[in-house]
């Protein structure tokens, strides 16, 4: 089934993506947060995890060396884990009429496995297709960041200590960035950009007026 396309569906899937530091759990609690004030139910996921069995292949991504798996198996265990969580979380809140805010999703496997990494956009979308059935966010909220500030953010919050994808070099994080911003504008009408280098409550704000006409809708 697919559920974006079911007229029973009432939630909408929303997911909020960028690089390291740049603020995407905060918002996604602000955003929650005004959503629910809204009378909207709203629940918060995040990946890789999500369920048990996501969280577990989570462990596996992020911790060990860097050299622990090659790209390919790492994408894999991306499209792994989010196909598992689509299955048992994502599509049946949706069912049930739930909006569900997600802490990365697809957009960041494509950033961080392709752009970053080197395979291609088009074999993380095949890994998509074969995990998730292709399943797409209703939106997709990319938060951009200048890598100074991302970076000044990223050590008062854990210091040091960075997990296996964190930890990579500067010019990794440059190419996620870029490709984050490439996929906003190749699909400016679903992923959306957004200046996270404002106050946060300024960045919930133009969130708020982005999702605007799915909550009139
Ligand atoms: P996390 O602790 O959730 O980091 P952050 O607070 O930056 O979101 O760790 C997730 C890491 O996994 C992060 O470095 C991004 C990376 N990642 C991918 O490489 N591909 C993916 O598909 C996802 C979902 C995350």
């Amino acid at each position: 089934m697919n559920v974006q396309n079911s007229p029973t569906t009432l939630g909408r899937f929303i997911t909020i993506e960028g690089g390291e530091g740049c603020g995407k759990s905060t918002q996604t609690k602000q955003i929650a947060h005004r959503l629910s004030k809204l009378g909207l139910d709203v629940i918060i996921t995040r990946e890789p995890g999500g369920t048990d069995n996501a969280e577990a292949i989570r462990e596996l991504l992020l911790n060990g060396g860097d050299n622990r798996w090659d790209s390919r198996a790492e994408a894999l265990l991306f499209a792994a884990a989010r196909g598992d969580h689509v299955r048992n979380l994502i599509k049946p809140a949706l069912i049930r009429g739930q909006w569900v805010l997600c802490d990365r999703f697809l957009e960041s496997s494509r950033a961080y496995q392709s752009g970053g990494s080197g395979l291609s956009d088009a074999t993380i979308l095949q890994l998509h297709n074969i995990g998730s059935e292709g399943f797409l966010p209703d939106r997709v909220l990319v938060l951009d960041l200048d890598e100074d500030t991302a970076n000044k953010r990223v050590f008062i919050r854990d210091g040091d200590v960075r997990d296996r994808i964190g930890g990579r070099p500067k010019e990794f994080h440059t190419a996620v960035r870029q490709a984050f911003r490439d996929y906003a504008q190749q699909d400016s009408e679903r992923i959306k950009l957004i200046d996270a280098g404002a106050d946060s409550d300024e960045v919930t704000d133009s969130i708020m007026d982005i999702l605007q006409d799915m909550i009139n809708a």
